[in-house]
This record gives structure tokens, sequence and C-alpha cells, in this order.
């Protein structure tokens, strides 16, 4: 009997749900009554059908594998079936053959991009543009959505400050901040703001802390303290909370000796009790069942009742839920209410997507959405405003039709191109570099790859010298494979791999002017190369469109607006070092570095203060950087006041002017530093940014506003206030520039 259905009769009325939190309406009935829905259905099911509903099970292949226990119920969820005629048909399992017919949550990892890709996030984070970046989004709802899948394993809001962890890829860097604003507008991109068929329920994660692994190594230990937790690592994902996220995931690291998946404190007592986070919590893939290897478990049985009781509602893959809560509740070990709580989180989402009304999806349709022209549109615009222009010295942007030599691994690079956890982009749809220029200037274009990819190893490159020779200008895009970065994939070297910085000094010896377009998963130390080449473009795996973008912004139809969300060191070892970094008590002060030591140097001869001897305390570029083919000026940094109180809100007045000969868009960021605090503070924090674009010659007076509550912070005493105290703020173009004024609060 399909109980659902009698009682979705009894709550017919089309009420707009209309929950801000989630901006997720739907025609499913008020708050009140999708929660009494929940109750009816939940005094239906029997304990081994709610615990059914606590199982995610990886599902591709046949689906005559599952149809026994799609028919107990003994399954809640599926991930990475993406055929639409599987998926109907799991479905049409779970709903027409089972008791009570609940659908299937149907899940995959869609994390820029299903079919159309987008830039990695870390590129959409170069973009600093949370309204494209929730567009994208929204298109990835619309593909993934018309196929079948209703819930995305995204967004990733780890916050990372260290390029050797190859998932730095898959957040958006360093800065709480811009990460939490990125990640706002991921959740309503996925779930829309008006719940219908192409809402994807979002998945926040990886909860928490899992970005400062040790040693950038993937999977390792953190030891993150509970206020760097509370000041850094938390804040994005409130947001997401606030933002209406519909559920979260836990992540693999152990924090301070404590698995997440295990982790009664960040999961109960902050998410649950401190945010008032009623979505559902899934583990990771097997995280559940690593507690054991981590040694925080003695076996399955120990980690499943660890896992629930911690506050976890959905199991991914270790099946320790349906193997060991039946005996665990009659035990006493957990309690049922536990398990029903748990239900609840997992039928609300299921409730508030519609999937009860709607649980099929029309395989016909299915294709017509899929790399709509206004979806590769919008990624070819993600693309342009994701790519940062790191050097030029006057040769870009190119123009007329001049005879180019196209060479380098990434240049005609279809996979690689679209970087990882890009499952389902299809590389015969990837436009590359080449395919653009050939296409652009017919006739004018000669391709000699010199490397066929990024780890290949050469010794000589006269046929790309040669072509050089020949050209008049030199287009060499190289970086990352797509395998060098994401998870699993940390790197200890960071230098361009195999035979790349050979090949650009040996392009070097042709004379001729050279572009480089560097495409990768992450910053690159790539100091040593910029020597040899005349302007470097940094374009974050750039994904389907990213060919029509470069073209677009090397013979200037678009001018480079990209900002670094990360640090690019000089070299691995300054790692990890990041533009909110604290003072020390000997902060660096220009001290001697290695050539400058004279011999005999007397041990005290240098100063005593926080650098390196051969690589200083600088980056190669800080956070926020980004170059422009025209150039902007700040002046009349101005507040409103100059002391304010805890509910004040700081108006901030400047003048942006655009001095150069091109029309071009700043990204005008606000940073603060709290000189004293009852701990201590970064030496500057982001508060605030804004997307400008001015014409050429153009000045324009602006204003930010910035609530004071923005700057409260996590204390002594553990509580979250603003302090009262001296502050200096900064508006500028990057995170190292700009002269700060002062403010007090009081
Ligand atoms: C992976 C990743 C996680 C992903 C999940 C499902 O191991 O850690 O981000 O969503 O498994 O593919």
């Amino acid at each position: 009997m399909q109980v659902h259905k009698s009682i979705f009769a009894l709550v017919a009325l089309t009420v707009i749900f209309s929950c801000t939190r989630r901006n997720v309406s739907s025609t499913v009935g008020s708050t009140s009554q999708v929660e009494s829905r929940i109750e009816s259905i939940l005094s239906q099911m029997t304990l081994a059908e709610k615990i059914g509903q606590m199982n995610q099970v990886s599902a591709g292949g046949d689906v005559n594998n599952y149809v026994d226990a799609l028919r107990k119920g003994q399954i809640g969820s599926i991930l990475n079936e993406v055929d639409p005629v599987k998926i109907n048909e799991f479905q049409r399992l779970a709903v027409e053959e089972s008791r009570l017919g609940i659908p299937l949550l149907v899940s995959r990892d869609v994390i820029h991009g299903f079919h159309t890709i987008f830039p990695i996030p870390l590129g959409l984070a170069a973009t600093f543009d949370p309204a494209l970046t929730e567009e994208g989004a929204r298109v990835a709802a619309i593909e993934a959505t018309a196929q079948g899948i209703r819930w995305t394993f995204s967004p990733m809001l780890d916050i990372a400050r260290d390029p050797r962890w190859g998932r730095i890829a898959e957040g958006s860097g360093e800065d709480p901040y811009l990460d939490a604003r990125m990640a706002e507008a991921m959740v309503h991109g996925y779930q829309g703001r008006t719940a219908d068929s192409t809402s994807m329920a979002a998945c926040i994660k990886h909860f928490v802390g899992y970005g400062a692994a040790e040693g950038g190594r993937d999977y390792n230990s953190t030891f993150l303290t509970e206020r760097q937790l509370r000041n850094i690592y938390l804040p994005p994902f409130e947001a997401a909370v606030k933002a209406g996220a519909m559920t979260l995931m836990t992540s693999f690291n152990d924090n301070d000796g404590v698995p997440s998946t295990g982790n009664t404190f960040v999961v109960k007592d902050v998410l649950r009790d401190e945010w008032g986070f009623d979505g559902l919590v899934v583990t990771d893939w097997n995280s559940m069942g690593e507690m054991i290897n981590h040694g925080f478990g003695v076996d399955r049985k120990d980690v499943a009742q660890k896992a629930v009781n911690a506050g976890v509602d959905m199991d991914m893959m270790t099946f320790g839920f349906v193997s060991h809560l039946e005996e665990l509740v009659k035990s006493g070990a957990v309690k049922e209410k536990t398990i029903d709580n748990a239900v609840r989180n997992i039928l609300r989402v299921k409730i508030l997507l519609g999937l009860f009304e709607n649980p099929y999806i029309n395989v016909e349709a299915a294709k017509a959405v899929q790399y709509a022209p206004e979806h590769l549109a919008s990624a070819r615009k993600t693309v342009e405003e994701s790519v940062i222009l790191l050097k030029n010295d006057g040769i870009l942007p190119l123009n007329g039709t001049p005879r180019i030599l196209v060479t380098g691994p990434l240049a005609n690079a279809p996979h690689d191109q679209l970087g990882t956890w890009a499952f389902d982009g299809e590389k015969s749809h990837t436009v590359t570099p080449l395919k653009t220029l050939q296409e652009r200037f017919p006739g004018r274009v000669e391709y000699v790859p010199g490397l066929t990819f990024s780890r290949e190893k050469r010794s000589g490159f006269a046929d790309v010298v040669a072509a050089a020779k020949r050209a008049d200008v030199v287009l060499v895009f190289l970086g990352e494979e797509a395998i060098l970065s994401g998870e699993a994939h940390s790197l200890a070297d960071l230098n361009l791999k195999g035979s790349q910085s050979e090949l650009l000094a040996a392009l070097k010896t042709a004379g001729k002017p050279i572009v480089a377009t560097v495409i990768a998963g992450r910053p690159l130390t790539i100091e040593r190369d910029l020597p040899n080449v005349d302007a470097m473009l940094y374009s974050f795996h750039p994904g389907t469109m990213g060919g029509p973008a470069l073209a677009n912004l090397i013979f200037g139809d678009v001018n480079p607006s990209g900002k670094a969300p990360i640090t690019f060191l000089r070299t691995v070892g300054q790692a990890p070092l990041y533009y909110a970094h604290n003072m020390t008590g000997r902060p660096y002060n220009g001290e001697t570095l290695l050539d400058d030591i004279p011999a005999e140097a007397g041990q005290t001869s240098l100063g005593n203060t926080s650098y390196y001897l051969d690589y200083g305390a600088y980056p190669l570029f800080p956070f926020g950087y980004g170059l422009s083919y025209t150039t902007f000026a700040y002046s009349c940094i101005g507040l409103d006041k100059d002391t304010y109180k805890a509910d004040d809100t700081i108006s901030i007045s400047f003048t942006l002017s655009n001095t150069g000969a091109y029309d071009g868009t700043e990204v005008v960021q606000v940073y603060i530093r709290d000189l004293v605090g009852s701990i201590t503070r970064p030496v500057k924090e982001l508060k605030a940014f804004e997307r400008i674009n001015l014409k050429s010659g153009e000045s324009r007076t602006l204003t930010i506003q910035i609530p004071v509550q923005e700057l409260a912070f996590t204390g002594l005493d553990g509580i979250k206030k603003v302090e009262p105290g001296e502050f200096r703020l900064w508006v500028a173009g990057d995170s190292a520039s700009g002269t700060p004024v002062s403010f007090t609060i009081i």
C-alpha cells in the first residue's frame, strides 16, 4: 500500500511553502503541513524501513542488482547513476514495488557543471562574482535535474591555505569571507529560489576543516583549535546553512583526534544545536568505516553507533547503518528517537524537492537542455571573469591577424581542460584554445605542441623554436593535467611538471613575443618561468568553453578581471603562506636575504624576524591580485565617522578611476584589521568586495557599507562578539596594496 499518496491527499492544498531560510518554495504545503506529512509517513514505518532510508548506495550498473533491497525499502538514496532510463527504473522499484513507496534521492558530484563544464570552483572564486557563480550553478541544476539528479555533493567550502593539497581545486581558496559568498551563491543556484523540477539539493562539504590537512596531504589529520574552527573554518558553513543548504557532508579528517563523522561537537553541538540545521547530514564515502582505520572505533557496529549518535543521518557506502542499527536500537545503545530524527531529515529533503509528487523524469526532454547555447555562453563568460592576468609587459592584448604559433601541452587537451570532478563532462564538447584560434585566424596558426601532456619529459625543442621563428607571436598553453589535482592528488613540488619550463626557455631563444597561459588546478610556483614570457594568464581549469574565453582575453575582446582567490607562492617551501596571517611578535621588516649576507656574518647580524633567509616573507602574488589591460587608481578614501558602536554600520566612500586606455572591471576589496584583541588577530581580513566596471578615463565615487558586527570574532572567552579598540581599513585592488584609514570601536 502506498500510504504517502493518501496522506498527500490530506494536504493537497497548494499553499506555497516559502521557507526563506532554504530559498526553496514548493507547492508541497506550508512548513507545518510538511512536518505533519513527515510524521504521518514516519508513523507508518517499521524500524527496518526507517534504517533503510539512512542507507546510500553507489548504484552504477545493473538495476537488477538492487531489486530486492529496493522492494524491502533498504535504500534511501543512490549515487553515480546518471542514465535517466535507469534512474526512472530505480525510482519505479522504490515508489511502486516497496510497501511505503518512498522515492529515492538520486545524487551525483555535480561540482562545476554537469554536461556544460564551468571553471573548477577555484576558478569560480577567482571571478569574485557570486551572481555569475549562482547563474552557473543554476545551469548545472537545470542540466543535471533533467537527467534525474536531484542532489549534488557541492559546494565544497573547505578553506585551503596549502596548495600542495590537490583538493584546493574544488573550493574557493583561502579566505572565509569570499568562501561564504560563493557558498551562498551556489546553494541558491542549485536549489533555486523557487522549488520545481530543476531544484537540486545542495550539499555543503566537507564538514569540517578538511582543507587544513597536515602537509597538504589529502585525508591527513588536522589540528584546529575551537577558536580556529569558529573564526576561520565554520563561518562559510554557517553562511551556507543560513542560505538554506538542504544537506551537509562530514569530512574524512580527524580533527584534534576526532573524525568528523563521529564528532558530536561539530555535528550536534554546533550544526544542530547552535545553528538549528534541520537538513540531511550524509557521511563522505565510507568515512564512517574509515573511523576504524583512524583507530576511533573497533568495528562497523561501533562506528555506526558513534556516527548516528553524533548526528549523522545517512551512510554513504559503509553499510554500517543497515547492518547494525537495528541491533543497536534493540540493545539500547542507540535510541529509536535518534533514528526517527535522522529519517525526518531525509524525508524533509524528499518532500521539499517534490519527489513524492514527481519522482520520474521525462527522458526525451532530458537531452534538450544539455549544452544549451545560453549554458555555453554562461560558461564562457565565467571563464572570461575567472582568468587572472599575472604579467603583461605590454604585449597584450594582441590585435590584427598575426602569424601565430600555438604550442604547449594544454593547447589542445579537451579532457584535461575540464579539470577535476568533471564526471559528466564530455571532452567531445570541449572547445580548446587551438580549435578556437584556428577558426578565428584561418591560415594564420601553426600548431607544434612541443609536449603532448604536462608530465612529458623531452630534451630539445628545435621544431618548436623553428616554428616560433616563423611566427609573429607565440601562444603557449601549459600547466597541469586534470589528474594532477583533485581528491588524493597532493603534490610536494609545485613547479611546472615535465619539461614545460624547458619548453619556455627554448621558446625564449626564438626572440619572438611569448604569451603563456597556465591551465591548472592550483597555484603553481611559476616564478622561474615568468622571465621567459612577456605575458602570463592563469586559468584554473576553465572547462568546456576555455578556448573561446581565452582567445577573447588574449585578443582584447574581453579585459581580464580575475583576482587570485589563493596566494601564489614563490616556492613550495613557503607553504602555508596566506594573507590573513597573524602579525607574530617579530614581523618581517625587510631583513637581509641570502645573497646579501656577508661572509662570516655575526649570528645576530641579520635581525631576528619571521621570514626565510632564501625566500623572504612575501609570496609571488598575494591574495586578491590580478592585473587588467587598463589601470585603476583609488582616491578620496573616507569613512562616515571615526568612531563606531557595535550596532553601527561603517560607510566607506572612495573614488575609483580607470586611468588606462581600456574599459575594464576592477574587483574592489575592503580589508580590515583589529589592532588589539583578547586574542591575536590577523594582519587584515577581507570584509567586502565588489566588481566595478569603468570606461577608460571614467572616475566614480562609490560607497560600501559594512556592519560593525562583521568584525565579531570568537575571543578568549569563547564568545563571538565585536571587541572595542583601534582598527585599520584598506580599500584596494589586492590584499597587499593600499593605504589604511583608521577608526575606533567603542
Ligand atoms: C568522495 C569525496 C566527496 C564526494 C564523495 C562522493 O570521496 O570526498 O567529496 O562527494 O566521495 O563521490
